[in-house]
C-alpha cells in the first residue's frame, strides 16, 4: 500500500516528485472522455522510467496470439486497444539543455487531478544542469464537451535568466505498446503534414486498417499579447511537429496554448478525416483555451449535479467515491453503442481494452443509477449485436442449434483469450450478460427491450445452457461439469454453484421472457422463433427438466452451498493463517498450491447470494457468508464491493466498511501493488454499488424503490442521487434521520426502510 496522495474532497494531489511513483501517477491522474484518453504523462521530454499511453475508443489491433500449447478452440488473436499518437508533447530546449524531470532538480512539484472539472494541473520549478531554473504550470484536459478536442495551457517562467529557447509542439505516431506479444509496431503512416502553427499526422493500424489522424496547433503568449516565434517544422516517420524559437526574459511568463483534434474513421470517412481534424482544429483555436475549458467543466458540472456522493466526516472516504465515479464517466460516456468499458479504461494497456464480464456484472447497475437509461440500453445492445459471434463462437466448440457463448474477452464480439481454463470453463459469464437484461429492465421498466433484442440473447444463452448441463445417470440429477467460477483460484471444476445457478435462473427468466413478449406481440415472436428455428416443445421442456433436477452441491450440517464438488476436502484454513509474505498468492505462490487451497480469489458463492439476494433469507447468506469471507484474499479487485453489500444487508458494519475502504481507494492507495499498469474502472463501479446498495440499502422490487439505508460509525453523515425512471432521487443519511427528496420528475411511491413512502 502507498500513502502518497494527499486527502481532498475534489481534488487528487500529489506533491513532490518522486520518480519511482511515476507510473503509478500516470494512471491515477490519467484524462478521458469517452472518445479518447490518455495517461498522465509529461507535456515535456521525460527520459526517466514511465508508460506512454494515448487511447482512441474503439480502435484496436488484433495482436498474434501467445500460447505454450495451441488447444483447439482457442482464438487466433488477442485484440489490444493501441496506444495511439500522442498529442501532448511540448519540448523545451533553452541553450543546449532540455527541460526533462529526469535531468533537472525539481522543487515544488504538484500534480492536481481536479475532478469537479476534469482537468489536470502540474506545477514545478526545474533547475537545469547549467542552473538555469524555469518554472511551469501546465493544465490539460481531454474535452467532454467535444470528444475529439483536447487542450494544454503550458505556462513556463524563466526564474533567473534570460535565454532563447526553442519549444517543439509535436503529434508524435511512433508509438508502441508495451504489450505487444512480438514487439511489432501497430501503425503504418499514411500522410503528415507540418506547416506553421499545424502538425498532422494520419496513421492506419495493420490488419484492422483503422485511420486516426492526430493534428494539432498552437499560439504563444506573453503579458497578454500573442508572441510571434521563428517556425521550423520538420516531418519524420510519423511524426510531424512545429519548432518554435523565441526568446525568454527572465521573470516574464510564456504561456503556450496547444490545441489537438483526434479522429478516428470509426466516425468519420477516410478520406475526409485530415480535413475534418483541420476545421475542427481552427474551430478549437477560435474559440480559445478559456471557452474549451468552461464548455468541458459545465459538462463535468451536469454530470456531478445527478451523480455526486457526498461523505461528511471522512475526506479519505469522499475522495475515493469521487475519484471513482470520476474515472468510470470519463471512461465510458454511452452514446455509441460500438464502445464498451476495459477493465483499465483509458488508463493503461492492461486486459487489452477489451470488455469482460465486468461491464454487465459491475459497471451496468452504475450507468443504470446515474445516467439517462439510453446509456445502459447500449451496454446492452453492445453484446445484442455481438450474438451472431457469440453463436459462431459457441460452435467453433462444438455446441449447435444457434447456442451462444459469448466471448470472456472481446472488442468486436470475437473471443480474445486462450488460456482454456477461461476461454472454455469461465463460462458464467454468459449468465451475467442474462442477468444484465433482467437487471436493466427491472431498473427502468423498459420491457419492451425484451421485444426488440432481450429475448433473442435470451433464448441464444439458454440453448447453450441446456447442452453445456448434461445428465448424470449416477445422480439422477442434471450436472455441469468442467468449469472456472467467478473465483479463478479454481479451475475445472464440476458444479460450480454459482455457475449453475446462474445458469437454470436464465433457462427459467428466458421461458418468461418469451411468455411477455408473445402477448406483447404475436407476430413479432412468431417471426423471431422461425428464424431461430425454435422448436418450442422439445427444447422448453429440456429446459423446464433441468431446472427441475439441476444439481446444486450444500453442506446442510454448515448450511452453505459448495462451491464446488469436493470443495469440503481442502484443508480448511483462513486468510489469519496466511503470513504477510505469502501475499498476494499469486505472485507468491506456485499455481499449483493456490489451486489445492481453500483461498478464493473473488466472490463466487457470494456473488449469487449477492445478484440473488432476494432469493435468499439473512440466515442462509450469514451463513456462506461467515464460512466463505475469511477465506476470501480479494485478488480481484471485483471481490471487496460484493462485500460490503452482503455484509451491510446481514448487519456486519465494521466488515461492509473495511471492505469499502479497500474498493474505494484500492487505486489511489495502491492496495494490491499493482495501479502502475492502470486504475480498475471496473471495479469502481462496485465502488458506487457499495455505497448505494450497500450503505443505502437501494433494492427495485416490482417496479419499486426500495432503501434501507445505515450510516457507517465512521461517517456523519452520506447523500447520494439516482437516476430512476425520469426522476432523480436524492437519498440523505444522517445519524438521526434518513431524508429522501424528489429532486426532479413525477411524484414517486418508494418503500423507505419497510415502509411506504411517496415522494412529490
Ligand atoms: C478477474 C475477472 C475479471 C478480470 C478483469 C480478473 O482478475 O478474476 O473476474 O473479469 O480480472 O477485471
Amino acid at each position: 500500500m502507498k500513502h502518497y496522495i494527499k486527502h481532498h474532497s475534489w481534488h487528487i494531489i500529489e506533491e513532490g516528485f518522486d520518480p519511482n511513483l511515476n507510473r503509478i501517477s500516470e494512471s491515477l491522474f490519467s484524462l478521458g472522455n469517452g472518445r479518447m484518453g490518455q495517461r498522465a504523462n509529461f507535456e515535456e521530454t521525460y527520459s526517466g522510467d514511465q508508460h506512454q499511453g494515448t487511447y482512441v475508443a474503439g480502435v484496436y489491433y488484433p495482436d498474434k496470439t501467445r500460447v505454450g500449447w495451441w488447444k483447439n478452440g482457442y482464438p487466433e488473436y488477442f485484440a489490444k486497444v493501441l496506444n495511439a499518437p500522442s498529442w501532448i508533447g511540448i519540448q523545451i530546449k533553452i541553450g543546449k539543455n532540455e527541460l526533462d524531470l529526469n535531468k533537472c532538480k525539481v522543487t515544488d512539484f504538484k500534480r492536481t487531478l481536479d475532478m469537479k472539472r476534469g482537468v489536470l494541473h502540474r506545477t514545478f520549478t526545474a533547475t537545469l544542469p547549467d542552473g538555469k531554473q524555469v518554472q511551469v504550470d501546465a493544465q490539460r484536459f481531454c474535452s467532454m464537451a467535444d470528444g475529439e478536442v483536447g487542450a494544454i495551457r503550458y505556462a513556463v517562467t524563466p526564474v533567473n535568466f534570460s535565454a532563447s529557447a526553442t519549444i517543439t509542439l509535436s503529434v508524435d505516431a511512433d508509438v508502441v505498446n508495451k504489450d505487444s506479444n512480438y514487439d511489432e509496431n501497430f501503425w503504418n503512416e499514411v500522410a503528415k503534414e507540418a506547416k506553421s502553427g499545424l502538425a498532422l499526422v494520419t496513421v492506419e493500424t495493420k490488419k484492422t486498417f483503422f485511420h486516426v489522424t492526430t493534428a494539432i496547433t498552437y499560439s504563444l503568449h506573453s503579458a497578454g499579447k500573442a508572441v510571434k516565434g521563428k517556425v521550423k517544422v520538420n516531418k519524420l516517420e510519423k511524426y510531424a511537429d512545429n519548432v518554435v524559437s523565441i526568446g525568454l526574459k527572465k521573470g516574464i511568463e510564456i504561456v503556450i496554448y496547444k490545441y489537438a483534434a483526434i479522429l478516428s474513421s470509426e466516425n468519420h470517412s477516410k478520406k475526409k478525416l485530415a480535413d475534418t481534424a483541420k476545421k475542427k482544429l481552427k474551430a478549437s483555436a477560435d474559440k480559445g483555451f478559456d471557452k474549451l475549458i468552461d464548455a468541458h467543466a459545465s459538462v463535468w458540472a451536469n454530470v456531478w449535479k445527478k451523480c455526486d456522493i457526498n461523505i461528511d466526516g471522512d475526506v479519505a472516504a469522499q475522495q475515493g467515491i469521487r475519484f471513482n465515479i470520476f474515472q468510470l464517466m470519463q471512461t465510458y460516456t454511452g452514446d455509441d453503442a460500438r464502445l464498451n468499458i476495459g477493465p483499465k479504461g483509458f488508463t493503461g494497456e492492461k486486459y487489452g481494452g477489451s470488455t469482460y464480464w465486468d461491464t454487465e456484472a459491475y459497471c451496468l447497475p452504475f450507468y443504470l443509477g446515474t445516467s439517462d437509461p439510453a446509456v445502459a440500453k447500449n451496454l446492452l445492445v453492445y453484446r445484442y449485436k455481438h450474438l451472431p459471434r457469440a453463436i459462431e463462437n459457441a460452435k467453433k466448440l462444438g455446441f449447435t442449434n444457434g447456442a451462444a457463448l459469448y466471448p470472456m474477452v472481446t472488442m468486436n464480439g470475437e473471443e480474445c483469450h486462450n488460456e482454456w481454463e477461461i476461454t472454455f470453463e469461465e463460462i458464467h459469464r454468459n449468465g451475467a450478460i442474462a442477468f444484465a437484461i433482467f437487471d436493466y429492465i427491472r431498473y427502468t421498466g423498459d420491457e419492451d427491450y425484451l421485444v426488440d433484442f432481450g429475448l433473442e440473447v435470451l433464448i441464444a444463452i439458454s440453448r447453450f445452457w441446456s447442452q453445456r448441463i448434461t445428465f448424470s445417470a449416477e445422480k439422477q440429477q442434471y450436472v455441469m461439469l468442467g468449469v472456472t467460477g467467478p473465483n479463478e483460484y479454481e479451475n475445472n471444476v464440476n458444479n460450480n454453484w454459482y455457475t449453475s445457478y446462474i445458469a437454470c435462473w436464465t433457462l427459467g427468466y428466458t421461458q418468461k421472457a418469451l411468455e411477455y413478449v408473445r402477448k406483447k406481440d404475436t407476430s413479432k415472436v412468431s417471426k423471431l422463433l422461425s428464424k431461430i428455428k425454435f422448436n418450442e416443445a422439445t427444447e422448453i421442456s429440456r429446459w423446464k427438466d433441468i431446472q427441475a433436477k439441476m444439481y446444486f452441491g450444500e453442506d446442510k450440517q454448515r448450511g452453505i452451498y459448495l462451491q464446488q464438488d469436493g470443495f469440503l476436502d481442502k484443508e480448511l484454513l483462513g486468510m489469519k493463517d496466511l503470513r504477510k509474505e505469502d501475499r498476494p498468492l499469486n505472485q507468491k505462490w506456485s499455481w499449483d498450491r493456490i489451486l489445492r487451497s481453500c483461498f478464493i480469489k473473488q466472490a463466487d458463492v457470494l456473488q449469487g447470494l449477492y445478484l440473488f439476494d432476494d432469493q435468499f433469507d439473512n440466515d442462509t447468506i450469514k451463513r456462506n457468508f461467515d464460512f466463505y469471507e475469511p477465506m476470501t484474499v480479494h485478488e480481484s479487485s471485483l471481490s471487496p464491493c460484493v462485500h460490503v453489500i452482503l455484509a451491510s444487508k446481514i448487519g456486519y458494519k465494521a466488515k461492509a466498511y473495511e471492505m469499502y475502504l479497500r474498493t474505494s481507494r484500492l487505486d489511489l492507495d495502491d492496495y494490491n501493488n499493482d495501479t502502475e499498469d492502470g486504475c480498475h474502472i471496473t471495479s469502481m463501479a462496485g465502488t458506487w454499488m457499495s455505497v448505494i446498495k450497500g450503505f443505502g440499502g437501494m433494492r427495485v422490487k416490482d417496479g419499486t424503490l426500495h432503501f434501507n439505508p445505515y450510516l457507517p460509525d465512521q461517517w456523519k453523515s452520506y447523500s447520494f442521487r439516482i437516476d430512476f425512471r425520469g426522476r432523480v432521487i436524492k437519498v440523505t443519511v444522517a445519524k438521526s434521520n434518513v431524508e429522501t427528496i424528489l429532486e426532479s420528475g413525477d411524484p414517486l411511491e418508494i418503500v423507505l426502510n419497510d415502509k411506504q413512502a411517496k415522494l412529490t
